[in-house]
């Protein structure tokens, strides 16, 4: 399945999940100007992540064309069975992996000033299944061909893992377990692997379209920067992780100043 000889002659590949829209479409733009080779999983919208694909390939230098450079593959975070396949899919597609940004996520939003609208088992169990446990599957799943590539495994957390804020309960805890989760699985797959973690503020995507407009604003009055966080600049976080040698186990906040 994976062939070190083609590994060692192929230019880097990250895997991005939820890669086909909001901050994953971002990480996958600016890998691919930055030389890698992306795979853009997705889960219900084709369309989208195969508009995505074109749109890397044709901003990408053409005589940087050796085989496949960007791909998508559908694959449902929710599901054990997927992750395994959505690594294999990309091992033998793309020969190696040397980054994955495990970047999904899972809320439904509730008041968060009502207990009685946090105690949804439902909710509970599918926030932890998607902000904790989908990543330690992958991480799993592509241990192997991260062994072998001295690779990076980043995780999207959030601010609300870190502070008393976010779209639900259950949301909040989870992202704070999964940054916990991620101290201790740099521990496991080190040395030859790193983990790390990003903590996003408010972003600017479909999924904060569930924000009312007021709620959007009173976030970005309480940034210090009296900004909202860019796409680009969270993106530019997770090269930095990526690229960085030294650095595992660690949360980055970028939020603008919100937390503070
Ligand atoms: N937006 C924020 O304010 C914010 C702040 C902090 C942290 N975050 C975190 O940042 C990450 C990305 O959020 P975003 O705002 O960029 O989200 P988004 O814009 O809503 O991105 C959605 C992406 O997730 C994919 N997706 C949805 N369900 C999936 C599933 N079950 N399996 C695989 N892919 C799935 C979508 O593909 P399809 O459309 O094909 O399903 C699409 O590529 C999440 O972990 C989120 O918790 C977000």
């Amino acid at each position: 399945m994976h062939s070190p000889t083609k590994a060692h002659t192929t230019r880097p590949v990250i895997l991005v999940t939820a890669g086909s829209a909001g901050l994953g479409a971002a990480v996958s733009r600016l890998f691919a100007k930055n030389g890698y080779r992306v795979v853009v999983n997705y889960a219900h919208n084709s369309q989208r992540a195969t508009e995505l694909v074109k749109e890397l390939s044709a901003t990408t230098n053409p005589t940087d064309a050796d085989g496949k450079n960007y791909i998508a593959i559908q694959a449902d975070l929710g599901a054990k069975s997927d992750i395994k396949r959505l690594v294999e899919e990309t091992v033998s597609a793309m020969g190696r992996l040397d980054v994955v940004m495990s970047n999904g996520g899972w809320t439904r939003f509730t008041d968060m000033s009502s207990l009685d609208d946090n105690v949804n088992d439902e909710d509970w169990d599918r926030a932890y299944a998607m902000n904790v446990k989908s990543h330690l599957w992958l991480l799993h799943a592509a241990r192997p061909a991260l062994d072998e590539s001295s690779g990076s495994f980043i995780t999207t957390a959030s601010t609300a893992g870190v502070s008393n804020s976010g779209s639900s309960l259950a949301y909040s805890v989870a992202k704070a377990a999964q940054i916990h989760m991620a101290k201790g699985l740099a521990r496991m797959v080190g040395p030859r692997i790193r983990v790390n973690t990003v903590s996003p503020g408010l972003l600017l995507t479909e999924w904060a379209e569930r924000f009312t407009d007021e709620q959007k604003e009173a976030h970005r009055q309480k940034t210090a920067l009296q900004r909202f966080v860019q796409l680009e600049d969270v993106a530019a976080q997770v090269l930095t992780l990526a690229q960085s040698s030294s650095t595992t186990g660690v949360n980055v906040v970028i939020d603008s100043g919100f937390i503070i």
